[in-house]
């Protein structure tokens, strides 16, 4: 197999995980929950978002997590418009993450635009970002399937990461927003954005609905790709999306790639602990391998 020795976890459990959480979670036990992942090593991490209170509740503590959880690891919050980045601009926090659909009809129903009218007016912003030295990441949802649309067009998906990249973005974070995607469909996807974009960073962002989410990181793997967006607990899902479900579980991931030898610095045990804080306030219980067989131990 063509397999790394390393690879890069980033961590979206407290804005992924969280999000689609009806039940606010107290912003003390998130803050703890943040303080046990990054104990666990975790190096770059989606902290919140900068969206609507009233689209997204759950969210509606972004700036005191902001303010309180920042230090001098990669702290990503996202942000979807004009309203966002000038949030973020407001706080320390120096990476950011913008989010558009390669699927018009779901762009229309997250952010309520179209794609096209999302791009028009992230280009000046990103270019502000970039000349004020900010990290920018461009996350791409439904690059495989829509939950309206039904499958993408790899050529739509190959364009939208194009026009990022032309903006200057430096990572672009490729979603399988309702976990639909098979390894084959992932392998050829991520193989082509790489001989395509390059030097950019290309990270895989994998929802677990059908239970692929595993099988499609190692098809990712194959295909070049070192960086992970995984959540802990496996927690997550999109308001928006119909029938997404949680992120694959940064445990899961992290306990594979280590049985495969690819060195992710993440302390499991720590990480179990993390999840222990934030279970208790979630409406469903944990079903990642990894942490199921570590709570009944
Ligand atoms: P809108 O209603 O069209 O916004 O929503 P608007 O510009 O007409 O403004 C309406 C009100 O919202 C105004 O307040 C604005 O100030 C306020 P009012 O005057 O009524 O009091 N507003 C904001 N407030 C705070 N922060 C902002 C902001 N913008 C406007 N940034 C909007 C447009 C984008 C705001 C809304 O649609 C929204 O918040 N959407 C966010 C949806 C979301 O968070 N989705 C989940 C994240 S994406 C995801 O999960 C996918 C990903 O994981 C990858 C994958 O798996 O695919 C990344
Ligand atoms: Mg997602």
């Amino acid at each position: 197999m063509n397999l790394p020795h390393k690879a890069t976890i980033i961590e979206v459990g407290p804005r992924d995980g969280l999000q689609n959480e009806k039940q606010f979670v107290p912003t003390d036990i998130k803050k703890q929950f943040i303080s046990l992942l990054k104990a666990a090593n975790i190096s770059e991490m989606e902290l919140t978002s900068f969206v609507s209170p009233k689209w997204v509740p759950q969210m509606k503590d972004a700036q005191e997590i902001v303010n309180s959880c920042l230090d001098d690891r990669q702290n990503i919050v996202l942000a979807p418009n004009h309203k966002g980045i000038a949030r973020l601009k407001e706080t320390d926090c120096r990476s950011v993450a913008v989010f558009v659909g390669v699927s018009n009809t779901f762009n229309q129903k997250n952010i309520n635009k179209s794609t096209t009218d999302s791009l028009l007016e992230l280009e000046p912003l990103i270019d502000s970002l970039k000349q004020e030295h900010y990290f920018v990441r461009a996350c791409i949802s439904t690059a495989f399937y829509c939950p309206y649309e039904g499958k993408m067009n790899p050529e739509s998906t190959l364009n939208l990461c194009r026009s990022f990249a032309e903006m200057g973005v430096d990572e672009l974070s490729v979603a399988d927003t309702i976990g639909m995607a098979a390894p084959m469909e992932v392998y050829t996807l991520f193989s082509m954005l790489l001989d395509k974009l390059e030097s950019i960073l290309l990270t895989a962002h994998f929802h677990d609905t059908r239970k692929m989410a595993l099988a499609n990181v190692l098809a990712a793997l194959q295909a070049g790709i070192t960086r992970f967006d995984t959540s802990a607990g496996g927690l997550g899902g999109c308001p928006f999306a119909p029938g997404a479900s949680g992120n694959v579980a940064t445990e899961d991931v992290v306990y594979m790639l280590e049985r495969m030898g690819i060195s992710t610095g993440i302390n499991l045990d720590t990480l179990c602990e993390a999840i222990d804080v934030i279970q208790p306030h979630l409406s469903r219980p944990i079903e990642s391998g990894v942490y199921s067989l570590k709570s009944r131990t």
